[in-house]
């Protein structure tokens, strides 16, 4: 490895394995935009502290801006002889300015700088995230205004239960992500603290001025115990964990849309570019799309369970241990990031077959729980008239009848309760209507819910 950081109590050097074993730059470069930004903001506060002249300040900084232009370039290409980012970075500024270069680490370790960059990155991957999630969400409340008056079976147990509008199906998932970009947002306030100035573990000698780097980076505070601030990654477990669960709705709603898009179901018609076929079966038109988000999912939570794991035994404070916690940090806001996107365009395209929806309400008793409902109306008890509206489904099961197929003398052979109005409570494409309370599917308070649900969403 080449310019190493620490080779001064070192007699032999290491074996080129063992320096690839140990080496992060095949994944860090990833950093070094945070790693310039950081080293940036602690310079100039070296300098207004009177650590370093003023002029020195801006010969590195200056010199520091140069390497990052370089990288974005492509001038500069990551050279994986290093270490790590914050050795390649620190190299080539002593390579560009000379020995001044090495006063930049005055007061740091890399400790403290790769929880910074850490933090930088997560703190942008929420950012990114925040957008992804309003995108999806606008797709969404556009498809439930659109379907507002189409009415289709609700599930339990994936079997039939009570019919329910096609808008508030998908504003559930509208919800799901409301409350997951929620998460992002609140974990946002124990990302956003600077850890730099705790150096390797215990703090530095110098009179570092810590509040001004912590605004100069755009930080909230800053951390409040060095051993604390090197050593935990608790920030990258809870944006770990909140992916964890958007993916889980992710997977909920791809395994929902399969579930449609079946010959079975029949529900929606998925674009063709969001399918394959197969190789042997001339017919086939598979759901690979939606079936890799609901894979990835899987992928994302090993992510979250590999850093808990990792994290699990250390002793404080920092161990290499951790520098695992950046693949996984990486790729879970890769796949989760790339899924967004995806389902977004998807759901741009997806056409619901809605004649299919609404004659599916109309087989598997939807109506019962309204019949019941009605006999309550009429004096019943609740559990009454359970039991009498049980009774009169196995008749009409038995009659190879809908509930509204019954004439009123069949009805009347369960309870002289049943009057000529009951026919409306039958008929399960008039049970939403009666659902307008609050978070009902009633299409009133659907529709309400979806303009408020475009007022909650930046546009
Ligand atoms: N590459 C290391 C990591 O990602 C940077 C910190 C190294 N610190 C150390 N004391 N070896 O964790």
């Amino acid at each position: 490895m080449a310019g190493k950081t620490w080779g001064g109590r070192f007699k032999e050097d290491i074996n080129e394995k063992v320096d690839r074993f140990n080496a992060s730059i095949g994944f860090d470069h990833r950093l070094y935009a945070f790693d310039i930004e950081g080293s940036i903001a602690h310079c100039r506060m070296l300098a207004k502290q009177g650590i370093i002249t003023e002029e020195e300040g801006s010969r590195i900084i200056s010199a520091l801006g140069e390497i990052k232009r370089g990288i974005e370039r492509g001038e500069l290409p990551i050279n994986d002889d290093y270490e790590d980012i914050h050795t390649l970075v620190e190299n080539i500024l002593i390579e560009k300015i000379g020995a001044l270069g090495e006063k930049l680490h005055i007061g740091r370790s890399r400790n403290d700088q790769v929880a910074l960059d850490v933090r930088l990155y997560v703190r942008e991957a929420i950012s990114r995230m925040a957008r992804l999630i309003h995108d999806l969400q606008k797709s969404l409340i556009d498809l439930a205004e659109r379907h507002l008056d189409v009415i289709m079976p609700g599930y339990t147990h994936l079997q039939p239960a009570q019919p329910v509008l096609l808008a508030h199906h998908l504003m559930a998932y509208f919800e799901m992500l409301k409350r997951d970009s929620q998460r992002f947002q609140e974990s946002l306030k124990r990302v956003n603290i600077l850890p730099l100035g705790s150096a390797a573990l215990a703090g530095t000698t110098f009179d570092l001025d810590r509040e001004m780097v912590a605004k100069e980076l755009g930080f909230d505070d800053i951390s409040t115990n060095s051993m604390d601030a090197v050593s935990d990654r608790d920030f990258v477990l809870e944006y770990l964990f909140a992916t964890s669960v958007l993916m889980m709705h992710l997977s909920r709603f791809s395994e929902e849309m399969i579930l449609w898009s079946s010959r079975e179901f029949g529900f929606i018609n998925l674009p063709d570019a969001f399918c394959t076929g197969s190789s042997i079966m001339p017919q086939k038109k598979n759901p690979d799309i939606l079936e890799l988000i609901r894979g990835k999912t899987g992928r994302v939570y090993g992510h979250l369970i590999s850093l808990l794991t990792t994290m699990k035994g250390l002793p404080m404070t920092y161990n290499k241990d951790m520098q695992e916690d950046k693949e996984a940090l990486f790729d879970a806001a890769d796949t989760v990031e790339n899924c967004l996107d995806i389902m977004a365009l998807l759901l741009r395209q997806i056409v619901f077959n809605t004649d299919r929806m609404k004659k599916a309400i109309e087989k598997g008793y939807l109506a019962a729980t309204d019949l019941a409902d009605y006999l309550v109306k009429k004096g019943m008890t609740f559990r009454q008239a359970h039991e009498v509206v049980g009774k009169v489904v196995l008749f009409a099961i038995d009659q190879k009848k809908e509930l509204h197929e019954l004439t009123l003398e069949e009805l009347h052979g369960f309870t002289r309760q049943i009057k000529e109005d009951v026919f409306e409570w039958l008929d399960p494409a008039l049970t939403v209507q009666r659902r307008n309370l609050p978070g009902g599917t009633g299409p009133e308070t659907v529709k309400i819910r979806i303009q408020q649900a475009r007022a909650e969403i930046p546009s």
